[in-house]
């Protein structure tokens, strides 16, 4: 796996080089693994044994248009992980179960989603906790936040995304993916996808909101990457806490 590995002695030069249109454009280098991929649409299509054929089929097809690599590359190796907006739990369930983290919260204002990610978490023995709750206690070795900021209300992002940064402990990791708003043809089709699949008209946020709003809590961008799959364009952000 193959990531543009930035280095972290200057955000605002950072910064910089992000707003450039080539850089969006995604020159660079991300080798995705499409048959682990497939691997890992097994595994959850086979731990949703116990929830709805359609929580099934969608953590089956998940990995095909949102791959897990990159995330499990990044994840792997921490102790404690919070997944806010964790849907069905697919990433801490496959985190788990393969044995590359020790303990996982999910959060989410979904309850029927906690439902079959508790449910799926109860078929083998995980330290898995998920909850609807909008308190969560503590700090954890890292925040993955992946897809959910869009799902955020324009007026309400930057309070809810410095709230989650606080949970990071400090030298942990920010994981921040959502999709890109380049090209224009994926960004049409996302909202298309989410007004059909959520019913929601989605907010996407520019990834310089989310490079200055980390900046301001003290975070330092460590890796980055873009890249496709089919019509979805994906950013993904990985920052340490300082
Ligand atoms: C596109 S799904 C992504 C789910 C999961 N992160 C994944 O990658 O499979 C977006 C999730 O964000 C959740 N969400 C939306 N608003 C939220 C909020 N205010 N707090 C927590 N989760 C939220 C939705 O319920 C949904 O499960």
């Amino acid at each position: 796996m193959n990531f543009i590995i930035v280095p972290s002695h200057s955000t605002a030069e950072l910064n910089n080089q992000l707003r450039q249109p080539t850089y969006l454009w995604g020159h660079m280098k991300l080798e995705i693994d499409f048959q682990q991929e497939q691997v890992y649409g097994r595994k959850l299509y086979a731990m949703y044994g116990e929830c709805s054929k359609k929580s099934r089929i969608l953590a089956w097809l998940r990995p095909w248009i949102c791959p897990y690599g990159p995330l499990v590359t990044v994840l792997q190796g921490q102790d404690t992980v919070l997944d806010i907006g964790c849907g069905t739990g697919n990433l801490l369930l496959l985190l788990c179960s393969l044995g590359l983290i020790r303990q996982g919260t999910g959060v989410d204002v979904a309850e029927a989603a906690l439902r079959d990610a508790r449910k799926a978490a109860s078929s083998f023995n995980a330290d898995l906790t998920f909850s609807s709750s909008p308190l969560i206690n503590g700090e954890f070795d890292a925040v993955s936040m992946i897809d959910v900021m869009h799902h955020i209300p324009v007026k309400d992002q930057h309070s809810f995304f410095m709230d989650k940064l606080s949970h990071v402990k400090r030298g942990g990791l920010l994981c921040y993916k959502d999709m890109n708003l380049f090209p224009l043809t994926h960004r049409y089709w996302n909202w298309l996808h989410d007004r059909i699949m959520a019913g929601q008209y989605i907010n996407l946020v520019p990834v310089e909101n989310i490079l200055s709003w980390t900046e301001e809590a003290g975070f330092v961008l460590e890796r980055s990457s873009d890249y496709s799959r089919f019509l979805y364009s994906h950013q993904l952000r990985i920052f340490r806490r300082r």
